[in-house]
């Protein structure tokens, strides 16, 4: 499986001939000025909830792609009114067959308004599996013992963390997290973007190394093969 990230929360993961693209906002993130919204595939796009910085791009990439929009069913309905061609609506806890494999949605502790300050339903994260395996992307969430039932359900690839603390659980809890699911290759994401959550990268890195894991903190542009 390869992830490739685009900054923010933003990013791709490709296996199985398919290419899974999470949490689209490029164009409004200056860090993410050299990647263009129209070279990124997408054969699938997944949105863990409804703020703006996880959704912004998604209408524009799912409406060039065609790629079904998979989320909770409010957020759905938000990109289908936004042209989205296709969606999967969901909600917590259910499973979805696809061609690729099956995405669940998990809980995560957060808020999801959308853009329109519309309700977006709960927010989300989402167990993938992929060409026979799983990984996790908690979406934007505090630190829960929910993610213990993960560890116990399933054998993960690896998992993607929020670590920017104060929207978010920061990169200890995310340590924490990365136990509860009993997964010791986490990618950090949704950290650096706003200066609430800017974050020293080396010390995030060097803090996971400690207990025996690792921190991939990938440039935005940057792939990491699991
Ligand atoms: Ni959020
Ligand atoms: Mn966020």
């Amino acid at each position: 499986m390869k992830l490739t990230y685009f900054g923010h929360s933003c990013f791709s993961v490709e296996a199985a001939g398919r290419t899974l693209l999470f949490d689209p906002f490029i164009t409004p993130n200056p860090l993410a000025a050299r990647i263009d919204i129209n070279s990124i595939k997408a054969d699938y796009i997944l949105l863990s909830h409804g703020h703006a910085d996880h959704v912004a791009d998604a209408p524009a990439i799912a409406r060039r792609t065609g790629a079904p929009v998979i989320a909770a069913f409010e957020v759905a309905n938000w990109a289908a009114a936004n042209g989205a061609p296709s969606t999967r609506p969901m909600n917590h806890g259910g499973t979805a067959a696809f061609d690729f494999g099956t995405v669940k949605l998990t809980n995560a502790i957060h808020s999801s308004s959308l853009p329109d300050g519309a309700y977006g339903g709960n927010p989300a994260g989402f167990l993938v599996t992929i060409g026979g395996e799983t990984f996790y992307y908690s979406g934007d969430t505090a630190l829960t013992c929910d993610m213990k039932l993960i560890g116990e359900l399933v054998k993960l690839k690896f998992a993607v963390l929020p670590i920017g603390d104060n929207f978010t659980m920061g990169y200890a809890d995310a340590l924490t997290a990365s136990e509860f699911v009993k997964c010791d290759r986490i990618v950090g994401v949704h950290y650096d973007t706003f200066p609430p959550i800017k974050i020293d990268r080396a010390k995030a890195v060097e803090f996971f190394r400690q207990a025996n894991r690792t921190l991939h903190l990938p440039a935005i542009g940057d792939s990491v093969v699991f």
